[in-house]
This record gives structure tokens, C-alpha cells and sequence, in this order.
């Protein structure tokens, strides 16, 4: 069948937060052990403003969820409604700072079908859009290979993204949009 995207809604917001839990139970297993994944959990996961928003999009086989991600205009580079530590909910300046890519999940049985590639492409038309030159996020191992597949070059590798705990490596990302 068919995928199709629109933008998320706030109805859709239990949809979407089982997905995340499933992409991150299992599709981080190649890339950190079970400890590391339980702490990831601290800087994953839903964020409802990037819905309310309107910057984030739900992925459908027909109508069932297969995958969402999105883009932000704020300066929160990543984490969920929980993270509290790592929210900045300023507006960036499209002038001269990166907007976000944010939030980026498959469902572990739709995964290599292109989806996380499609949300992204999505994503970068809208920021262009939206007046903005760039785009920074910081990617979990896991979502590296999509990010750096689809032309994000690694800025820095940071050794643990939530303060706390066991370390969960990431790196911020970066991708300069052709100016048409
Ligand atoms: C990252 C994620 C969203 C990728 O989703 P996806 O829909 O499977 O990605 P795509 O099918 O669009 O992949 C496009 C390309 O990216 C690369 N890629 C994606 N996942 C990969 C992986 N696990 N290993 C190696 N390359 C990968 C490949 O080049 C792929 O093209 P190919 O399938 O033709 O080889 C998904 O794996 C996921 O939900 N991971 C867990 C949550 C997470 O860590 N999200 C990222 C937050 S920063």
C-alpha cells in the first residue's frame, strides 16, 4: 500500500508515543546495550509542541501510523515533553540560526522502506519555507546512518545526551539547504 504523510494532530499523540516506544525498545539494539537504552529514554520521546506547532508529521499505510518526525522553529535541540533540562522553547532567527530536525521515528515492522528519508525531505522543503538557511539536530546513533545518508555532516560528538546516569552517545548534525 501506498504511504502518505499530513501533518500530525493532537488526537494522534497515543499513536505516536507507542511507535516511539517501539522504535526505541528495538531498533537501537545494534547500536547500545540495554542499559543504554533504558537511559535513553531520558532525552527521547514525544514532543507536543512540535505538534501544536504544526511542524510534525504522521507517516500512513493506509491509516495506520508507520512513522512520524518532524522540524521545529525553537531552540530545544532535542528531547521530550519530560526533558525538561534540555527545553528551550525560543523562537531561532531563520537568518541566522539552524532550525531543528526533531523527533524522527519508523515502526520497527516498516523500517528501510524509505520513511525516515521521506519525513526528512518533508522537513527540509518546509524549513526552506520558512525562511531558514539550515538545519542542526542531534542524532541518536541509531538515526546517524539515515541523517548521514541523506547529507548531515557530524559537527560533534557528545558522550552522553542526558546529563544523568549511564552514558548514551549522540552527535549533532548539520546539513546547509541548497538555496534554489
Ligand atoms: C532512524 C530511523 C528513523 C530510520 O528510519 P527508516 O524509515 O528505516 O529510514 P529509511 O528507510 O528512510 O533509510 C534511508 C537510508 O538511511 C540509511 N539507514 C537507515 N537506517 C539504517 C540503519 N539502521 N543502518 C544503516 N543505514 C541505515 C540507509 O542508507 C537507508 O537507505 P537504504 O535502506 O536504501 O540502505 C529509525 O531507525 C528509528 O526509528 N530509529 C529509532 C529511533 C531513533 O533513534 N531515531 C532517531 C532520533 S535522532
Amino acid at each position: 500500500m501506498e504511504l502518505t504523510h499530513r501533518l500530525a494532530a493532537a488526537s494522534d499523540t497515543a499513536a505516536i508515543a507507542a511507535l516511539m516506544d517501539r522504535a526505541i525498545a528495538e531498533l537501537q539494539r545494534p547500536f547500545l546495550n540495554a542499559e543504554q537504552i533504558a537511559a535513553s529514554r531520558l532525552s527521547m520521546g514525544l514532543d507536543t509542541q512540535l505538534i501544536a506547532d504544526g511542524t510534525y508529521f504522521a507517516i500512513l499505510e493506509g491509516e495506520e501510523l508507520v512513522g512520524c518526525g518532524g522540524w521545529s522553529k525553537r531552540a530545544t535541540l532535542y528531547g521530550g515533553n519530560h526533558s525538561a533540562e534540555l527545553r528551550d522553547d525560543r523562537l531561532l532567527d531563520p537568518a541566522r540560526e539552524p532550525a531543528r530536525i526533531r523527533a524522527m521515528y519508523t515502526d520497527p515492522a516498516h523500517v528501510r522502506r524509505g520513511i525516515g528519508r521521506m519525513i526528512l525531505i518533508l522537513c527540509e522543503e518546509a524549513v526552506a519555507n520558512a525562511g531558514f538557511k539550515r538545519l542542526e539536530l542531534m542524532a541518536t546513533a541509531a538515526g546517524e546512518p539515515l541523517y548521514s545518508t541523506c547529507g548531515y555532516q557530524v559537527i560533534e560528538r557528545v558522550e552522553r545526551m542526558s546529563g544523568e546516569g549511564v552514558a548514551v552517545p549522540g552527535a549533532v548534525m548539520g546539513k546547509t539547504l541548497d538555496q534554489a
